[in-house]
């Protein structure tokens, strides 16, 4: 499998593909336990976090570090030259003069898919706007599998804002290269956008939408729950009438599956009570662990040091 030059969407991405990245996060696993690992040395990853994050710049800068190279970027806009008014095309021809691969979050969609036609090195796209986090899905997919121990014959759950949540976009088109029922569970308003439904269904017929988890809730094998994101709102009011759409606590389990498994790409605000964190279906924390070997394996393709 050759991954083309950037990794953008999960749209680019075949099932072998997808499955090949997993198998190489997996060899780099079981590599790292077997003795230290210097893969990357010698090798400069930028992070350029136009957008906050916690959990996709820390986990690529540890990623990055653990296999012996170095790391250099920005968390914050306001202390580089783009608060001068440099474009990003400029920024993006600077810092790949720096560095041989660059992961990017910034607000507006598709400024990742513009940087990869700018850059000669390659970019990796760490959520654009409301659109895509590829990095995202590829660590959640690694999840599923080793908790369920397959893709296939799943019932996955989406849960929260799937008008505005990249990360749900993502996820659903690659799940829907799988044999697995979709549903998709959220107020009318931040319903998934119709040409993503479209885009699904040409792969995947079995889906279902629904406001009311109720209904289903006994189907499902995975409940990926999501923040409703107040930052993507224009107007404020809205939020204020949806954000306390879901909650779910632990005495809700009775409604589940007992060995039913709730994911969040988090943060997580009111949507997820803390009472479930040491529940055995919990498995947020798991999650985001799951993004140091996902990432390592992405950087190792992308360089060529692992195919
Ligand atoms: N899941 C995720 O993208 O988290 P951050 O915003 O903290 O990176």
């Amino acid at each position: 499998m050759r991954l083309n030059k950037d990794f953008i969407s999960t749209k680019d991405l075949t099932k072998e593909d997808i499955l090949y990245i997993l198998d190489i996060a997996k060899r780099i696993e079981a590599m790292k336990k077997e003795e230290k690992i210097n893969l990357l040395n010698g090798r400069v990853l930028a992070t350029l976090f136009f957008e906050p994050s916690t959990r996709t710049r820390l986990s690529f800068e540890s990623a990055m570090k653990q296999l012996g190279g170095a790391v250099i970027g920005f968390a914050d806009k306001t202390v580089t030259s783009v608060a001068k008014g440099e474009s990003l095309m400029d920024t993006i021809r600077v810092v790949e003069r720096y560095s041989d691969i660059i992961v990017m979050r910034h607000p507006l969609d598709g400024a990742a898919r513009l940087a990869a036609d700018i850059a000669k090195i390659p970019i990796i796209n760490a959520g654009d706007g409301s659109n895509q986090h590829p990095t995202q899905t590829l660590l959640d997919i690694y999840t599923i599998q080793k908790i369920k121990g397959r893709l296939e014959n799943l019932s996955i759950g989406f849960l929260g804002d799937l008008k505005y949540g990249r990360t749900v976009h993502s996820l659903a088109l690659a799940l829907s290269l799988f044999n697995v029922n979709l549903y998709f569970i959220s107020p009318n308003l931040l319903k998934m956008p119709s040409y993503l439904i479209n885009e699904i269904k040409k792969n995947n017929q079995n889906i279902k939408e629904t406001e009311n988890i109720d209904e289903i809730s006994k189907e499902l094998d995975v409940v990926y729950a999501t923040r409703i994101q107040k930052e993507r709102f224009s107007d404020i009011m809205e939020y204020e009438k949806l954000k306390e759409s879901y909650k779910l606590k632990k005495a809700d389990l009775v409604n589940f599956k007992s060995d039913v498994k709730i994911m969040h790409p988090l943060p997580r605000v009111d949507e997820l009570s803390y009472d479930l964190d040491d529940t055995e279906n919990a498995v947020y924390f798991d999650q985001l662990a799951n993004g140091i070997p996902i990432r390592q394996a992405l950087i190792c393709l992308l360089l060529g040091v692992l195919q």
